[in-house]
């Protein structure tokens, strides 16, 4: 095994080499140490037993069970964003889609089975829109080569979310992530409709299923800025240009009209990006574009409705690099959404299927 280590060090070395020195400013989320101490194998005489179950995730998580199982991870995200930018948006919002539902526990990723035929992400927020699957087989499947049965779903879909935004953003978006989440086993298709906010909602609903999940509205502000990559299916928002009044800017809404099919459906619903301007830069562009109206969703157009949220886009908007920063805080709040432990989770061998 050590010589497998050896190998996977120089592979990760040669990939990685460019943004090591990024990578080392991470962001912690408050109440987390930055780093945490591996258990001492024994404890000394009258200590209290340890807990069987770690109460939360701790940061360097696999750094004894599997010490390049983050960079792993990244190797694999960075080569699938190379070849298609629109993965690393599909893995940021499988992260939320799957921290929604059932907490982070990588329930969105197990398919249908005899047993339980409409898992969540059959689910219609999920498809077929949702996208990166086959980024965390991949990342998986290697973990499996070098550390079998230790690193979760759960913790792979947190960490993919994470590189996807560090390459998007040109490395700004630059987090460390507390790991050690465990895998779910239940995904319901109708838990998704119940739990992930579709895009006509208006700014209470949406608070309102935050707040559910234990965010709130500087969180709902500050992650809607992920709207600044990937793309939608015009059957997302075609009630915005097919009826006016709309508050879409009317260049905005002649451009996605010469895109969409009038009526879209299941056999024709192209897709378009969100981002007119900077479509695959994850950047605080989406909020130039809130205060512009040149956004897709009803969603999106609702930050405008309060006094509290205008005043934070224009925020984001104005001041250089104060999103990046917080959008980084709130994927790392997001991340420990309900999460599983020891007790009521597993280490999945496959993530598309229950151990
Ligand atoms: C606030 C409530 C939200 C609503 C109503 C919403 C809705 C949507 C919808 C309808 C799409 C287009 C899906 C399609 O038709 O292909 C989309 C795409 C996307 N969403 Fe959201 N979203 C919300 C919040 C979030 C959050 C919190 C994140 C991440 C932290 C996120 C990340 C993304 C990304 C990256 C895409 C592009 C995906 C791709 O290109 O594959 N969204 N969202």
């Amino acid at each position: 095994m050590a010589s497998s280590w050896l190998g996977v060090g120089v592979l990760i070395l040669a990939a990685l080499l460019g943004s090591a020195t990024a990578q080392a400013g991470g962001y912690g989320y408050g109440g987390y140490p930055a780093k945490v101490a591996a258990a001492p194998s024994t404890a000394p005489e009258g200590a209290p037993a340890p807990p069987a179950v770690p109460a939360v995730p701790a940061f360097g998580f696999y750094r004894r069970s599997c010490p390049p199982a983050e960079h792993l991870v990244k190797l694999v995200v960075g080569k699938a964003i190379r070849n298609n930018p629109g993965v690393g948006a599909g893995l940021i919002r499988m992260a939320f889609h799957d921290c929604f539902v059932q907490g982070c526990d990588g329930s969105v990723l197990l398919d249908p089975t005899p047993a339980n035929t409409r898992p969540e992400k059959l689910g219609p927020p999920n498809f077929p829109s949702l996208r990166g699957f086959e980024v965390i087989d991949a990342a998986k499947a290697l973990l499996e080569r070098y550390c079998p049965g230790v690193v979760s779903c759960a913790d792979v879909v947190q960490f993919a979310a994470r590189d996807a935004a560090f390459f998007l953003s040109g490395y700004k978006v630059n987090y460390r992530l507390p790991a050690g989440r465990f895998d779910g086993s239940i995904s319901l298709e109708n838990e998704t409709l119940a739990f992930l906010p579709p895009s006509s909602f208006n700014l209470s609903e949406l608070v309102q299923s935050f707040v559910a999940k234990g965010l709130d509205v500087d969180d709902l502000v500050v992650l809607s800025g992920s709207h600044s990559i990937g793309r939608s299916h015009c059957s997302s928002f075609s009630d915005r240009i097919s009826t006016p009044p709309s508050d879409m800017d009317p260049g905005l809404a002649t451009i996605l009209k010469g895109q969409c099919p009038a009526n879209p459906n299941i056999t024709n619903d192209p897709t378009v990006v969100q981002d007119i301007v900077t479509p695959n830069r994850l950047d605080n562009q989406y909020y130039r574009n809130v205060l512009r109206r040149k956004v897709l969703f009803n969603s999106d157009a609702t930050l405008l409705t309060s006094r509290e949220t205008a005043r934070k886009v224009v925020e984001n908007a104005v001041v250089r690099g104060s999103w990046e920063r917080k959008f980084a805080r709130a994927m790392v709040k997001m991340s420990l959404i309900e999460i599983k432990n020891a007790a009521n989770g597993e280490i999945r061998k496959n993530c598309r299927v229950v151990n």
